[in-house]
C-alpha cells in the first residue's frame, strides 16, 4: 500500500473532509475553464465569438491562473504534512520523496502552460490558451491521482 493510502487510513475526519473539499475545487477549477470556452471542443478561432464571450474568456483568465496555482499549492502542502504524519515516514523517504517531487512538477508544468498561455491571448488566440490550459490541467492532476493518490 502507498502512503497515500496509509495516510488516509490513519486521518482525522476533518483533514479527510478537507482533502475531499480541496480535490473538489480543483476538479471545479478546472471545469471552469472547459465550459467557459464554447471552442473548448473544437479547433475554431475566438472570431467565431462575440464580444461579450470574448470579454468573458479573457477577463476569467486572471482568476484561473490564480486559482489553479494557489489551490493546488495549498493542497500539496496539506497533503504533504499529513503524509509525514504516518508512522515510519520521513522527508527523507523515498516514497514521500516522489510523491512531493510529482507535486512540484505539476507546479512547475501549470506555470509554464500559464505563461504559454499568456502568450496565445495576447496575440488574440485566446480559445488555444484555454484548450492548452484544459488539456494540460486535466491531464496533470489525472496523471498524479493515478499514479499517486489512487495506489
Ligand atoms: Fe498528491
Amino acid at each position: 500500500m502507498g502512503i497515500y493510502a496509509q495516510t488516509l487510513k490513519n486521518i482525522a475526519t476533518e483533514d479527510f473532509e478537507r482533502l475531499e473539499d480541496e480535490h473538489q475545487r480543483l476538479h471545479d477549477s478546472i471545469d471552469i475553464i472547459r465550459s467557459t470556452c464554447i471552442n473548448l471542443e473544437n479547433l475554431l478561432s475566438c472570431q467565431n465569438c462575440n464580444r461579450v464571450q470574448i470579454a468573458t474568456c479573457k477577463g476569467r483568465l486572471t482568476s484561473f491562473s490564480y486559482n489553479l496555482i494557489s489551490i493546488s499549492e495549498n493542497h500539496f502542502d496539506f497533503e504533504e504534512s499529513i503524509m509525514l504524519q504516518v508512522a515510519g515516514i520521513s522527508k527523507e523517504s523515498e516514497e514521500f520523496h516522489n510523491h512531493q517531487q510529482s507535486h512540484q512538477n505539476i507546479l512547475k508544468e501549470l506555470k509554464e502552460a500559464l505563461s504559454e498561455c499568456d502568450l496565445l491571448d495576447s496575440q488574440g488566440r485566446t480559445a488555444e490558451c484555454y484548450r492548452l490550459l484544459y488539456r494540460r490541467a486535466a491531464e496533470l492532476h489525472e496523471e498524479h491521482g493515478r499514479l499517486f493518490d489512487l495506489e
